[in-house]
């Protein structure tokens, strides 16, 4: 689900490079069949598209009978925390609402493996960073808490009917783009998240980078966060799904890479990408923010043997040809 999405495109990429047959489901609200051209430039297959919106459980029932699905991989979801706190409701109907009908299509269907896009949102700002697994979680925002809830509901599956297989995957700061510069995130609006509106600045599309806080408790009084690179998260969900094939229960893995840059340190690195400065605003800091969060990533490496392989240059370099790429194609 949300295979036409930033993070389902890459993993669909990953998953058909993989040997999988893809269906992917999506209601295309926050993206275009556009993205199906570029999986398939990429991969030279076109997975099968139902335009459904997981609400709509007769309309997901019918994928399931019209495809043999063995397991859902479920990345659809809004997932703008600014827009959570102004409109929570819609935030919790759509994300827990549309989850609550996939779960109970899968039952109707006999599908019991199930992949779930968590986020690092879902941690206690009073734990310690490295955050594991075990850190305690308290979201402190309607879209983190949605997450939380799902998480919960799908605990409670664990416990209720051990043929579950479930995979939690806590996302920590998703960036960059399939190397091709055929498929990224395309924001709609003026982006929330750092990267997005960083590129936006750098291809002059916005004309500074506001930066919110330089006064917390860190090297450069900037916030610290653990970029992952899109390809690394990808193959992330292929080792979780690997991991389900003989395992029951609900289980709980962080992907990121371990490392903590801050926001002015990725200014720097796109600012060596693209050749050229960044024009920057210090505004006050953003309500909400966490000044360090970054992963500890033993268990994934342990349990799934994964680990994050792009460095930050490459996460930078892969997302300003993507941003090329995207602009080029409006024009
Ligand atoms: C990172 C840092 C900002 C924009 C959230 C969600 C997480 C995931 C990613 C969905 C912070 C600073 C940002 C800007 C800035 N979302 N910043 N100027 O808040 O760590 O995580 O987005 O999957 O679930 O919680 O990411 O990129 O918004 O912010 O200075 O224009 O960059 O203050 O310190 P965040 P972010």
């Amino acid at each position: 689900t949300g295979g036409m999405g930033y993070i389902g495109s890459h993993t669909s990429v990953a998953l058909i490079e993989a040997g999988y047959q893809v269906v992917v489901l999506d209601n295309l609200d926050n993206s275009s069949e556009k993205v199906l051209t570029g999986i398939e430039s990429i991969t030279g297959q076109t997975p099968h598209f139902a335009h459904t919106d997981l609400r709509d459980v007769d309309a997901v029932l019918e994928v399931f009978n019209e495809y043999p699905i063995t397991s859902v991989i479920h990345t659809a979801g809004l997932k703008s925390v600014e827009e959570s706190v102004t409109n929570p409701s819609k935030y919790y109907e759509n994300n827990i609402g549309s989850t609550i009908t996939l779960v109970k299509a899968m039952q109707t269907a006999g599908v019991s493996t199930l992949v779930f896009s968590s986020s690092a949102t879902v941690y206690s700002s009073s734990s310690k960073p490295p955050f594991d697994e075990n850190a305690k979680t308290f979201p402190t925002n309607p879209y983190g808490m949605s997450k939380y809830i799902i998480e919960q509901i799908m605990a409670d599956l664990a416990l209720a009917d051990s043929k579950w297989r479930l995979g939690i995957l806590r996302y920590f700061n998703p960036v960059g783009a399939h190397p091709s510069g055929k498929i990224g995130e395309s924001p709609s609006g003026v982006p929330n998240n750092l990267m997005p509106y960083l590129m936006q600045v750098a291809i002059g599309k916005l004309e500074k980078l506001p930066i919110y806080g330089d006064d917390y408790e860190t090297p450069d009084g900037t916030c610290i966060r653990d970029y992952v690179h899109v390809v690394d998260l990808a193959r992330g969900h292929l080792a979780a799904l690997e991991f389900l094939e003989n395992k029951n229960g609900v289980h709980f893995w962080n992907l990121g890479t371990g490392k903590g840059t801050s926001v002015l340190e990725l200014v720097k690195e796109v600012e060596k990408v693209i050749e050229k400065p960044i024009p920057i605003e210090m505004k006050q800091r953003r309500k909400g923010d966490i000044p360090i969060v970054f992963a500890d990533v033993a268990k994934a490496s342990s349990q799934l043997s994964w680990q994050a392989k792009y460095s930050i240059e490459k996460m930078c370099a892969d997302h300003w040809k993507w941003q090329k790429h995207y602009s080029d194609s409006r024009q």
